[in-house]
């Protein structure tokens, strides 16, 4: 795992955008695991953005949301595949046929989990994941005592996720209480890994999910299994973390992010800090 902290939350989407549209213009039949939430829409717009100014292609890439509430068609504007229309699809050159997201309305929920699975499988897998982080430590909707194996499937969310969220249906009495979710085991398929964290909000459950003892309770803390995953944050959400330093001297000094840093300093005047 690697931590990029970055100065506050544009600068922290802008690089998880730049990270995606690098992925893409390399390959541009990728599959893109795709997430909502606030955190994510500011990532949409820059993604939105490239297509419209430097002709970001996705034309040919397929794209697998993580989760869609239990019970609202995808005609509610509060269902995750209207999130994704508002803030993506609609505004670039994607094939819809190539997007997906489980039918939270389908007749048999565990079938559609099953056929859900298989069609990541067919596509040949999820290429680059992108995921943010529930207050409650969840990816997708893997809440509390989500098994760190677990595949796609109908959860039940949490009080905590009820509350963080209802807004956004004017009231928990009209949200969904399930939602179907690809699972832990599932997100950790995935080639590769970005996580987006930001606001002083999420320093605690970001500090528990990156530093913290892998448990089901927080299942944010399965991606310290990940073989490249790399969890991008602004300084707010950074606040509780203890090994800063250390993230700070990779990002600085790795080649892989020189492109992506927003200072050079002048070689030499940069030590690795003393423990
Ligand atoms: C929902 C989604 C998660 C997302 C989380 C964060 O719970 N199912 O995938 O990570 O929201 O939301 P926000 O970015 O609004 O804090």
């Amino acid at each position: 795992m690697e931590v990029i902290i970055q100065p506050n939350q544009e600068a922290a989407a802008d690089l998880v955008a730049r990270v995606v549209a690098r992925e893409l213009r390399a390959n541009p039949h990728l599959v893109l695991g795709l997430a909502t939430g606030r955190t994510m829409e500011r990532v949409y717009q820059r993604l939105v953005q490239k297509h419209r100014e430097q002709k970001l292609d996705f034309s040919l890439c397929t794209t697998f949301n993580l989760d869609e509430y239990v019970g609202l068609p995808s005609s509610d504007p509060n269902s995750y595949r209207h999130y994704m229309d508002d803030h993506l699809f609609r505004h670039v050159n994607i094939d819809l046929r190539n997007t997906h997201l489980p039918n939270g309305v389908a007749e048999d929920l565990d079938r559609e989990c099953e056929l859900y699975e298989k069609a990541i499988l067919r596509f040949g897998g999820i290429d680059l994941q992108l995921l943010g982080i529930g207050k409650a430590g969840h990816i997708g909707f893997n809440e509390p005592l989500s098994a760190l194996r677990s595949r796609t499937r109908v959860k039940a969310l949490t009080p905590v996720t009820l509350a963080q969220n209802a807004a956004l249906f004017g009231g928990q009495k009209k949200m969904p209480r399930r939602a179907i979710t690809m699972g832990v085991g599932t997100i950790l398929e995935s080639r590769r890994c970005i996580l987006l964290a930001t606001g002083a909000e999420k320093a605690d459950i970001l500090a528990r999910a990156i530093e913290g003892p892998i448990s089901g309770m927080v299942s944010a803390t399965a991606l310290q299994l990940h073989p490249h995953c790399t969890v991008v944050v602004d300084e707010a959400a950074a606040a509780k973390l203890t090994e800063v330093d250390y993230y700070r001297w990779i990002f600085e000094n790795e080649p892989e992010w020189r492109e992506f840093r927003l200072l050079k300093r002048p070689a030499g005047s940069d030590p690795m800090p003393e423990k």
